[in-house]
């Protein structure tokens, strides 16, 4: 049963798409102190705090507090607060060992604006959501489980997003290919390798000075030509779209955005100028629909070249500075000059500086057209990249409905995972981001967004070879299996190492997988199931499968438990029920085992990925191809563990 509290005014976010009358009667669980702007809940000893989709920290949120601000941070560490994304909805739950009265609680605080959630971090036993604004819509979710909770919840928000089946392949980038010929270099080493490939994504030097929806001539001659000698060859060219439009004149999008009075304005109703990758630039304004739709309209040009994918970028938005603001710490500088600095002005100084990129301050300087009224951007500061995977998904709805088009988007909000997945942003070549990538996979799922994963091999720092392989072990089972890597640092193509035949089995066995993965991906998106979870979302009276946070059920069948430590040869793995271990090498070379529910050290070398088979479930197993294209799928062999 989903009920619906409304306080004071709220901006409507789309993120809901049935109608539900809001009650009349006061909350309940949440103790509402509208002076304070906030809502305080009392978690019991055992509680679980679930979800928030895309952050920081583990499965069970309790003991931090999340800000609901999306933010454009590469530093993923336990001390910060946000990330890119902004999903609000969270399941408070308990161990059910007694198979006591208690039942699991869903809530969904839909509000565009900054929110902070406070889950037992001032006070280990409190959780409190604190408003900057008090206008929202609250859902409170009863159900029988946790399961129920996210089913009854997805089906209020809509379908998920499906993206086309050859984006379950494994995807190459690098922030960036710069040429062509770099491309087809990736493509023909892939290939020598035998290792399966299905995309290879071009970061932002494939466009004309960052200006997007334009293509380098110079870096990508004849560019429609060579998409298709890629499709040729199987592989699909996948583009990044950033938010930012460049300010040039003669650039015709820029000039026909300003024409058209698309671009977000300041209160004077001057347009915006913010710097991003191609300079000063203007930001669409996404929230208004006839933005949104000129914008979205503009995927039709690289469609119309055969590209059949996109991923959309810096769209929190990210700000490098405002050419306002920069003014502002150029006069601040100046007022230093000539001055003894002693310590309090000097870190000031240094302060103005620092603090130039993604400040605050910028999101309170331009306003949007949003549904008829003038909202100032940080009143609506989460909903801003969602509505811009929406002007693609809409685009693509009008362009090309018969056809699955590949979307996704680093900024989100929930409402976006009906237009496109996610990607969590510029991770780094840790061996924490191999856990805090599964960690983060069961929020997502729980607020819509199945088609998701992280950069594998980290994006930032310098890989090593077996880091790679560990967190490949990982993401050969979730949605999204992409490789990226930033500038300057170490080069993470599987080629590039050693043990190319080791990363070729991984990926075989990624391919050998797709029916199961593809199956279970469709099933979490037609049934508002989970793709990936935790134990105890399936287990709710196994006090020990609650204190599981390194392991995840990938649908109802197996479940993962990948190694993240350096150097381990295996780990300890608890396994709920009597499970049949598969140890794989490759698609060909492995070994089974029945083991009894408990808990067991697994040797798993840094060859060897465990996967662990339910009782009465069977995996099916394809012939591993190149391309998903290719894959038998009438050829499948089935592993089971018969009751
Ligand atoms: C951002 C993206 C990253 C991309 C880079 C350059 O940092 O998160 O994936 O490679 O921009 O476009």
């Amino acid at each position: 049963m989903i009920k619906k509290y409304r306080f004071g005014n709220p901006i409507p976010t789309d993120s809901v798409v049935i109608d539900i009358a809001p009650e009349t009667a006061p909350i309940t669980i949440f103790e509402a102190d509208l002076s304070e702007r906030r809502l305080r809940y009392h978690l019991d000893k055992k509680d679980v705090v679930y979800g928030l989709g895309e952050t920081i920290r583990g499965i069970n949120k309790r003991g931090w507090t999340y800000d609901s601000w999306n933010s454009d941070d590469p530093n993923h560490s336990e001390d910060k607060h946000s990330l890119y994304a902004s999903q609000n909805f969270l399941i408070i739950a308990s161990c059910n060992e007694n198979a006591k009265a208690k039942k699991p609680i869903g809530i969904y605080v839909d509000d565009p604006g900054r929110v902070i959630f406070d889950i037992g971090y001032t006070d280990i036993d409190v959780f409190d959501i604190l408003f900057e604004d008090f206008d929202a819509d609250v859902y409170v979710i009863e159900g029988e489980s946790i399961l129920d909770i996210v089913k009854q919840f997805r089906h209020i928000i809509g379908k998920s997003y499906i993206p086309p089946k050859w984006a379950f392949g494994f995807g190459q980038c690098r922030w960036s290919y710069m040429t062509a010929d770099e491309i087809r270099e990736v493509v023909r080493e892939y290939k020598k390798a035998g290792i399966p490939l299905d995309s290879v994504y071009l970061d932002i030097d494939y466009m004309d000075h960052y200006k997007d929806f334009t293509i380098n001539e110079e870096a990508f001659p004849d560019f429609e030509n060579f998409v298709k000698e890629m499709k040729d060859e199987g592989i699909h060219l996948v583009p990044i779209i950033d938010a930012g439009v460049k300010v040039e004149d003669g650039y015709d999008i820029y000039e026909e955005g300003m024409k058209k009075d698309y671009f977000c304005k300041k209160e004077n109703g001057e347009v915006l100028t913010a710097a991003v990758w191609p300079g000063r630039s203007h930001f669409p304004d996404f929230l208004n629909d006839d933005a949104r739709r000129w914008f979205g309209d503009k995927y039709k040009i690289l469609l119309d070249m055969g590209i059949e994918g996109f991923w959309n970028d810096m769209n929190e938005p990210a700000i490098f500075y405002t050419t306002d603001h920069l003014a502002e710490v150029f006069d601040k500088i100046d007022s230093y000059k000539g001055k003894n600095l002693d310590i309090q002005s000097f870190f000031e100084f240094k302060g103005t500086v620092a603090s130039i990129d993604n400040n605050i301050e910028d999101y309170k300087r331009f306003y949007h057209d949003y549904k008829g009224q003038k909202v100032r951007h940080d009143k609506v500061h989460n909903i801003f990249g969602y509505n811009m995977t929406r002007a693609a998904g809409e685009a693509f709805e009008r362009i090309c409905p018969d056809k699955r088009i590949l979307m996704f988007s680093r900024s989100s909000y929930i409402g976006a995972h009906r237009y496109g997945g996610v990607w969590c942003g510029d991770n780094l070549s840790w061996w924490s981001h191999i856990l805090l990538n599964l960690q983060q996979m069961p929020g997502l799922n729980m607020s819509g967004f199945v088609f998701s994963g992280a950069d594998v091999g980290g994006f930032g720092a310098d890989a090593t070879e077996d880091l790679v392989m560990r967190w490949t072990q990982l993401a050969i089972f979730l949605p999204l299996f992409r490789n990226h890597s930033a500038m300057g640092t170490r080069r993470q193509e599987y080629y590039r190492f050693k043990d190319i035949q080791g990363f070729k089995n991984l990926v075989d066995l990624r391919y050998a997988l797709i029916p199961y993965i593809y199956d279970t991906f469709m099933n979490a998106v037609e049934n508002d199931a989970m793709y990936a979870m935790p134990l105890s979302f399936i287990y709710e009276n196994d006090e020990r499968a609650w204190n599981v946070y390194d392991q995840l059920f990938i649908g109802d069948s197996i479940m993962i438990a990948p190694v993240y430590t350096q150097n381990a040869e295996g780990r300890y793995v608890y396994l709920p029920e009597d499970m049949k271990m598969i140890r794989f090498r490759s698609t060909e070379d492995y070994d089974e085992e029945v083991l009894e529910k408990g808990d067991h050290y697994i040797q798993t070398g840094l060859n060897e990925v465990a996967i662990f088979i339910r009782k009465g479930h069977k995996l099916p197993l394809a012939q591993p191809a190149m391309r998903v294209a290719d894959i038998d799928e009438k050829n499948i062999k089935e592993i089971s563990y018969l009751a």
